[in-house]
C-alpha cells in the first residue's frame, strides 16, 4: 500500500484513513450536535452513534446494548481488568488473573499495576511458534481466579491464539474471559457467539478509521464498572461526550471495507513471505507458519539489527516495524519474541511487515528488492 511517497507496510501499527472515509468526514465536518442534547442537532448525532453501534453489532454478532464506545482498545482493556479488580475489592475477595506472556502493553502494563495493588497474576507460556500453551491452564486455576485475558491474534507475529478452547475452559469453571481482539478486526472472522467470550476489545484505527475510537463488548454490560464518571453516556459505563467524528468515520469504514474481509491479501501475505525467504538468505519466520494472520510477516534477518533494517528502509520511503519497545531511553527487545524462547540474535534482528487489502504485488516486489539490497549492504559492512 502506498501513502504519498511511502510504501506503508505497518498496518498492524495503524492504518491511514480510507480515502472514502476521509472525504466523507470532510463533507460531514459540520455535524457537531452533542449526542446527549434532546433537540434535532443532538438527536442527529445520537443517531450516528447508534447506527455505528448497529454496524458493529452485526459485524461481531453481538447485541447493540452489549457494546460500549471508548477512546480505543487501551481504554477498553483497562476497563475490563480494573473493573473486575474493583468488584473483587468491594466484595473483599482476593483476585487471581490469568493471561498470556505475549499481550499488548495495554494489558501487560495494566496487569503489572494490578499486581502492585495485590492481585495475583499468572502468565501462560507460549510455544516457539507463538501459540499460547493452555495445556496447564486448568491446573493453575485457583478459587480466586476471576478473569482470564488472552489476545485474539498477536500484533507482532500475527499468531492466532486458541480463543475458543480457552473460552470453553473458562465457561466450565465459571470464570470471566476477555479477549483483546484488536488485530482480528478485518483480518479474521470475529463472531462473539463462536468465540464464547464475556468481554472483547476492538480499535477503529486498525481499520482505516480515525484514531481515538474503541469498542468494548460486554456480554453483561452491567457487570462492567466505569473507569470514567461524570455523564450518562454509554449506559453510564463510559462517561464523556462521545468522539462523534471518530465514530462517524468508523461507521463509514465499516461500510466501505466489509466487502474486503474475505481478503485478497491472503495470497499476498504468503507471496511476501515466500519472496523474502527466496531472495534474502537466512530469513527466519517468527511465528506459526499457518496459524497466523496472513497479513503479518515477522521475520529475522540473522546477524543484522532489526532497527538498522527499519531505519534504512525508512530512508528509502518504506515503513515497517520492529517489536522492540523504547523505554527509559534504551531499546528493549520484544517481550513477545523473547517469550517464544527465540535467541537474542533472532529477537534483535526481527522486522515486522504488515500489509492491508490494498497492498499490491508490485508494492511487495519493490519492498522485498529494497530490503534485499539493504541486508546485503549491512551484512557486507558487518
Ligand atoms: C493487540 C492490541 N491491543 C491493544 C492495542 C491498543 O489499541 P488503541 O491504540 O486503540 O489503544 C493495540 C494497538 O496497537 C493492539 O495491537
Amino acid at each position: 500500500m502506498r501513502i504519498k511517497n511511502t510504501y506503508y507496510f505497518d498496518c498492524n501499527g495503524t492504518t491511514p484513513l480510507h480515502p472514502e472515509v476521509d472525504s466523507f468526514l470532510k463533507k460531514n465536518g459540520h455535524i457537531f450536535g452533542n449526542p446527549s442534547s434532546l433537540y434535532r442537532l443532538g438527536r442527529n448525532s445520537h443517531e450516528i452513534i447508534e447506527k455505528t453501534r448497529e454496524q458493529v453489532s452485526t459485524l461481531i454478532h453481538a447485541s447493540t446494548d452489549s457494546l460500549i464506545f471508548t477512546s480505543g482498545a487501551t481504554e477498553a482493556n483497562n476497563q475490563v481488568l480494573k473493573s473486575v479488580w474493583v468488584k473483587h475489592l468491594l466484595e473483599h475477595k482476593p483476585l487471581h488473573i490469568i493471561s498470556s506472556s505475549i499481550e499488548h502493553s495495554s494489558i501487560k502494563d495494566t496487569l503489572l499495576f494490578l499486581e502492585k495493588m495485590g492481585v495475583t497474576v499468572s502468565y501462560l507460556p507460549v510455544t516457539t511458534e507463538g501459540i499460547t500453551d493452555i495445556s496447564h491452564l486448568e491446573n493453575i486455576l485457583t478459587p480466586a481466579t476471576g478473569l482470564i485475558t488472552v489476545m485474539g491474534a498477536n500484533n507482532e507475529t500475527g499468531v492466532i491464539q486458541p480463543i475458543k478452547s480457552i473460552a470453553d475452559i473458562a465457561k466450565k469453571h465459571h470464570i470471566l474471559f476477555h479477549c483483546d481482539a484488536v488485530q482480528l478486526l478485518g483480518k479474521h472472522p470475529l463472531n462473539i457467539e463462536d468465540m464464547g467470550v464475556d468481554f472483547l476489545s476492538l480499535s477503529a484505527h486498525k481499520y482505516f478509521a480515525p484514531k481515538g475510537v474503541g469498542v468494548l463488548y460486554c456480554k453483561q454490560p452491567r457487570s462492567v464498572m466505569p473507569l470514567l464518571h461524570g455523564g450518562s453516556q454509554e449506559q453510564k459505563r463510559r462517561s464523556g461526550t462521545e468522539n462523534l467524528m471518530g465514530i462517524l468515520g468508523f461507521s463509514k469504514a465499516l461500510e466501505v471495507l466489509s466487502p474486503h474481509f474475505s481478503s485478497p491479501q491472503d495470497d499476498l501475505g504468503a507471496y511476501l513471505l515466500h519472496s523474502l525467504r527466496t531472495y534474502i538468505p537466512e530469513t527466519l519466520l517468527n511465528g506459526h507458519e499457518t496459524q497466523r494472520l496472513s497479513n503479518t510477516v515477522n521475520v529475522s534477518f540473522l546477524g543484522i539489527s532489526g532497527e538498522a533494517v527499519m531505519m534504512n528502509l525508512d530512508l528509502k520511503g518504506i515503513a515497517v516495524s520492529t517489536g522492540s519497545a523504547c523505554s527509559t531511553g534504551s531499546i528493549e527487545p520484544s517481550h513477545v519474541l523473547t517469550a517464544m524462547g527465540l535467541s537474542l540474535d533472532r529477537v534483535k534482528s526481527a522486522v515486522r511487515f504488515s500489509i492491508s487489502p490494498f497492498t499490491t504485488k508490485e508494492d511487495i516486489d519493490r519492498v522485498v528488492e529494497t530490503t534485499r539490497s539493504i541486508i546485503k549492504t549491512l551484512r557486507t559492512a558487518s
